[in-house]
């Protein structure tokens, strides 16, 4: 099969990548808007999507020369049209639809999530489905029993925010700067992870949902309180104590569906995936448990295309084309949606 262009504009990012096969990255270039949403202290979905509309034809076009293609040599246009924000979707997939109609050339449509799972495919060759696959993003966190590329189950996700978001809030509330996981990972460093006690939500649970707003209103109430009694507030062992509560919820609710359904294999995935204490733990239950730990680098842990032109490969392969009318799909309330 020809390499694949993907497209990805869901959120904050804006991605064009060209893939080959589902594995081989020929390009993968993302213009990143952080420092535009920066001084809002979050993502504004209107300036999102002016300026995919800005970023998206360079970005394409030098996914292109970099891979050193033409038109002629792809196999089709592949783009996220679900789920995200609704104004930023509709570029990716505009300029998809109207690429695909000019050059006469298949659309596919993919879905986000399924491509942040994908991702490590990307990069470890030797993964194999079976697997369950933890996805935590600034959208999501969704615990997937993955059966092949396109064949899933959801087991859990998040009844509230998503442990991206919780990050996110809890740097805001702390005035740590956006986006929030990296600013809270910087500062936690420094801190004591047992300093407080904040709750681990759902731990006592029977299923493998998550919640993360009680834990955000723990840390809210312990800082609004510090504050009424004089208190010095240590922003390093807040964020330490938060991040220490959420890495503890996630690896053993995850580790315990693995052990409830006998698979010995856990990939992780979406832009929380980056935070490093999250891996070296997850790493850490893996090797003591004989479970095989599977973890992205970086530049594929946040939104890019590569992961939307990989998946798109098995979508061929399983005949799952769109047509011109592909429409947009918003993530649209707190059911998880894939
Ligand atoms: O997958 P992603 O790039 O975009 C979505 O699809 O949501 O994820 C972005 C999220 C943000 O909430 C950001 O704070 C979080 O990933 N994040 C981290 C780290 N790096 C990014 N969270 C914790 N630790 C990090 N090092
Ligand atoms: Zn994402």
């Amino acid at each position: 099969m020809k390499p694949i262009l993907g497209i990805e504009t869901s959120c904050d990012e804006t991605a064009a990548a060209i893939v080959e096969d589902g594995v081989k990255i020929l390009s993968n270039i993302i213009a990143s808007q952080i420092d535009i949403h920066r001084k809002y202290g979050g993502v504004v979905p209107e300036i999102a999507g002016r300026k995919h509309l800005e970023a998206l034809l360079p970005v394409i076009e030098e996914a292109m020369s970099e891979a050193n293609l033409t038109f002629n040599d792809l196999e089709a246009i592949a783009v996220t049209h679900k789920p995200g924000l609704i104004g930023a979707l509709l570029v990716g997939l505009s300029a998809a639809k109207t690429l695909a109609y000019c050059h006469n050339l298949p659309l596919i449509g993919v879905n986000h999530i399924l491509a942040h799972i994908y991702s490590n495919h990307l990069i470890h060759k030797d993964l194999t489905h079976p697997y369950l696959s933890l996805t935590v993003s600034g959208g999501h966190t969704l615990l997937v029993h993955s059966k092949s590329p396109l064949e899933f189950e959801i087991l859990g996700s998040t009844l509230d925010d998503a442990a991206g978001e919780g990050f996110d809030k809890i740097a805001k509330l702390l005035n740590l700067g956006f986006p929030g996981g990296p600013a809270i990972q910087k500062y936690a460093e420094k801190g004591n992870p047992n300093a407080i006690k904040f709750p681990r939500p759902m731990l006592k649970k029977k299923n493998y949902n998550f919640s993360f707003s009680g834990l955000k209103t723990a840390v809210a109430v312990y800082v609004q309180k510090q504050k009424e009694t004089g208190n010095k507030i240590n922003l390093e062992d807040i964020a330490a104590s938060f991040q220490e509560a959420v890495v503890d919820v996630l690896t053993i609710k995850t580790l315990k569906a693995a052990k409830d359904l006998n698979i010995n294999i856990i990939t992780l995935a979406g832009g929380v995936a980056a935070n490093k204490p999250l891996r070296e733990r997850l790493e850490e239950k893996g090797k003591k448990n004989q479970i095989k730990i599977y973890v992205p680098p970086l530049y594929l842990c946040s939104d890019n295309a590569a992961m939307i032109a990989g998946i798109a490969y098995h979508q061929i392969l399983a005949g799952d084309f769109a047509s011109l009318s592909l429409n947009a799909e918003a993530s649209g309330g707190k059911k998880p949606r894939i």
